[in-house]
């Protein structure tokens, strides 16, 4: 089986753009589609001020930018994606829409081989996988924000997921500079399983009054040596995708550690989703 050149990127929000910037700056000829004009654009900006950012930090020369954003094509149409071997969805942490996008990109990809990766952070592989005609490929691939300095993916193979596809997938993750582990396909897999609960009982601590959000941050960056707070952290990730994934992993295992507390709610409901928005638990220029 001759290894991925010709990659598919669906959505160019945080997590898309990211994988697309890796994958362009590793060599892949990448194709991005989104679904709106608008959404493209500021995409696009995303990668291109990303690269601009790269340049300035003496991390890659202005040609090296350049070779890789000829690299990169920009669509709004998943047909466009037809002569992809491999194509990873990055959209919206909603099961419907995820739904909708795997099973267009299912009709749309040519190659009956190509594979059909998924970003859900907590939707189960096997109902993404069942929803197409080609269930033994398609996989979790679970990239970490910021996709240019995380160095990890969890793969997450369904049940119905071949062995071919989980090496070619992990073949992908290594040329992309990722370090693979292998996650069970269960709400939440391995980091946000431990990762989640110790977000919202921040978030409940908060709602308590029980402690200041830079208290909090402080406590966990310069007693426990984590790069960012909890809180921080829930802002760079984005409150609505928190939301979504708790909400998830509540779904699955009705455990009231998973359930998302009110205030997170109501920061979401507020549009105060985090750096996204201008603010979260802080204020963002
Ligand atoms: N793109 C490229 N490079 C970036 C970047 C970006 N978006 N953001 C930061 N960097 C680079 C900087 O260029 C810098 O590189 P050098 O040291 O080589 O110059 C380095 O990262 C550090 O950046 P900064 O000095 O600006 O800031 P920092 O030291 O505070 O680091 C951080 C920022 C990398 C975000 C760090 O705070 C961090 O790792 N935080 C934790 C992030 C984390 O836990 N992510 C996982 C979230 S969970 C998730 O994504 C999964 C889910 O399903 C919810």
């Amino acid at each position: 089986m001759d290894s991925v050149t010709r990659l598919g990127v669906v959505g160019c929000g945080l997590m898309g753009s990211g994988i697309a910037e890796v994958a362009a700056r590793q060599g892949l000829d990448v194709r991005v589609a989104e679904a709106t004009p608008d959404a493209l654009e500021t995409g696009r900006r995303r990668i291109t001020a990303s690269f601009d950012r790269g340049v300035q930090r003496g991390k890659l020369s202005e040609v090296e930018r350049d070779q890789a954003l000829a690299r990169l094509s920009f669509t709004h149409d998943l047909a466009d994606l037809a002569d992809r071997q491999f194509v990873i969805e990055a959209v919206a942490e909603n099961r419907g829409i995820k739904t909708d996008v795997i099973q267009g990109l299912d009709k749309a990809l040519e190659d009956p081989a190509a594979i059909l990766a998924t970003n859900t952070s907590s939707i189960p592989i096997v109902d993404l996988a069942v929803a197409t005609e080609r269930p033994g490929k398609v996989i979790g691939m679970h990239f970490f924000n910021p996709v240019p300095v995380q160095g990890l993916v969890e793969l997450i193979p369904a049940i119905t997921t071949s062995q071919e596809t989980v090496q070619r997938t992990r073949d992908l993750a290594a040329r992309l500079g990722k370090q693979p582990i292998q996650a069970p396909d269960r709400s939440g897999f391995v980091v946000n399983a431990l990762l989640v609960p110790y977000l919202l009982s921040a978030v409940r601590m908060v709602e308590s009054g029980g402690a200041r959000p830079e208290d909090i941050d402080q406590g966990m960056e310069l007693g426990c040596a984590h790069p960012m707070g909890p809180l921080r952290l829930l802002d760079l990730i984005g409150l609505e995708t928190a939301q979504a994934v708790a909400e998830s992993m509540y779904e699955e295992f009705k455990e009231p550690l998973y359930a998302p507390p009110a205030l997170l709610r109501r920061m979401v409901a507020a549009g105060h989703l985090g750096r996204k928005s201008g603010r979260g638990f802080y204020i963002y220029d």
